[in-house]
């Protein structure tokens, strides 16, 4: 039967992680839900998957820290209810290569052990122990244990598995006076109680009242998906520093990333960032030189002006935004379906979510 003859309690528009994730956690609430996707994958598919609330979060992001701790500590228990969602637990090293690098991790150390999470300073011979790759150079490293790193094309399938996803193209959503009745798709009209907007960068494209939008642009990132012909245990944790990361999948495969450029919706690899990308990494793990390319592609982070995601209840009755997720979208899927959940059942969200709540947007131009 075609979804446009069916009605639903809520529809979800998007496929990704976070509109996946909160699918599954209506739909474990007893909704009747669809998720809509183009089928096209969004920034999740060049994604690396790391879960590092700290390492990600810049100073004076205490919002998006407090946001990333909460779903980090959901984790565990969210990919227990999944089949093979690609969760490795093996931490991190955040790598310093001179001093002025190196004073910079004494400070997160500092930021880190004054939020209580445990943090090791290591010497570079207490590091090359850890890690033999790592390059002779190396001034000084943590080891953040409790940053892990997830697959989020694993996790995607594991989550599609579990809800139902209708192949659509979203063009808008259906409103009727001051409510949200369902989802404009090319091919007619979805219609739902209640309408989750979880479309990352592509929400900017959408036909909504002027007033009910949130500000959402692309900021480009550049990924080279990397693969060793000797297999796994060139590195075993998440290596990052000062401008790029390498996350091992376990398999041999490595993702390593990522620029930051706000180029439009331009999602062209350019020999620049490539150039970028291996030039900084080689100088932590020069073995990176012998890894063969399996994919060279650019994704679409979806930023908010505050770089804080909007989470929860839209200016239309029946709308719930789970959009803007920018650096965060995998570390903050658990949390953000369970807030949307909350939303989605008339429940009031905790303190620590106000920072995402959408109306803080209400007259901001895209
Ligand atoms: N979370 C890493 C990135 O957006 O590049």
């Amino acid at each position: 039967m075609a979804v446009q003859s069916e009605s639903f309690d809520v529809a979800v528009v998007g496929g990704g992680p976070i509109g996946l994730a909160c699918a599954w956690r209506a739909q474990e609430r007893g909704a009747r839900v669809v998720v809509l996707d183009a089928g096209e994958p969004g920034a999740w598919h060049v994604a690396a998957g790391m879960l590092a609330p700290v390492s990600e979060a810049e100073f004076g992001e205490g919002d998006l820290l407090q946001l990333g701790l909460e779903s980090a500590r959901r984790y565990p228990a969210f990919c227990a209810g999944l089949e093979d969602p690609g969760l490795r637990s093996v931490g991190t090293l955040v790598v310093a290569r001179d001093s002025d690098e190196a004073a910079a991790l004494d400070r997160l150390a500092e930021f880190r052990r004054g939020l209580d999470l445990p943090v090791s300073r290591l010497r570079p011979s207490q590091a090359r122990r850890l890690e033999p790759a790592l390059a002779p150079t190396v001034r000084l490293a943590l080891e953040i244990e409790s940053d892990h790193s997830i697959d989020p094309r694993k996790l995607v399938a594991a989550l599609a598995r579990v809800v139902d996803v209708r192949r659509a193209r979203v063009t808008g959503l259906r409103v009727a006076g001051e409510r949200v009745t369902g989802v404009l798709t090319a091919d007619g009209v979805v219609a739902a109680e209640q309408v989750v907007v979880a479309a990352g960068v592509d929400v900017a494209r959408l036909d909504l009242p002027e007033s009910a939008r949130v500000p959402v642009r692309p900021v480009k990132g550049q990924v080279l998906r990397l693969r060793d012909p000797r297999g796994p245990g060139l590195v075993e944790r998440t290596i990052r520093g000062e401008q790029a990361y390498f996350v091992p999948r376990g398999d041999g495969r490595y993702v390593l990333g990522a620029t930051m450029e706000e180029r439009g919706w331009d999602r062209m690899p350019t020999a620049g960032g490539v150039y970028e990308l291996l030039r900084d990494m080689s100088e932590v793990v020069p073995g990176v030189f012998e890894l063969e390319i399996e994919e060279l592609l650019a994704g679409l982070r979806p930023a908010t002006p505050d770089n804080v995601p909007a989470i929860g209840p839209g200016a239309l009755d029946g709308l719930v935004w789970a959009t803007g997720h920018f650096r965060n979208g995998i570390l903050l899927a658990p949390v953000t379906a369970d807030l949307v959940a909350s939303v989605l059942n008339d429940e009031a969200l905790p303190d620590w979510a106000a920072p995402a709540n959408p109306q803080r947007f209400a007259g901001v131009a895209a």
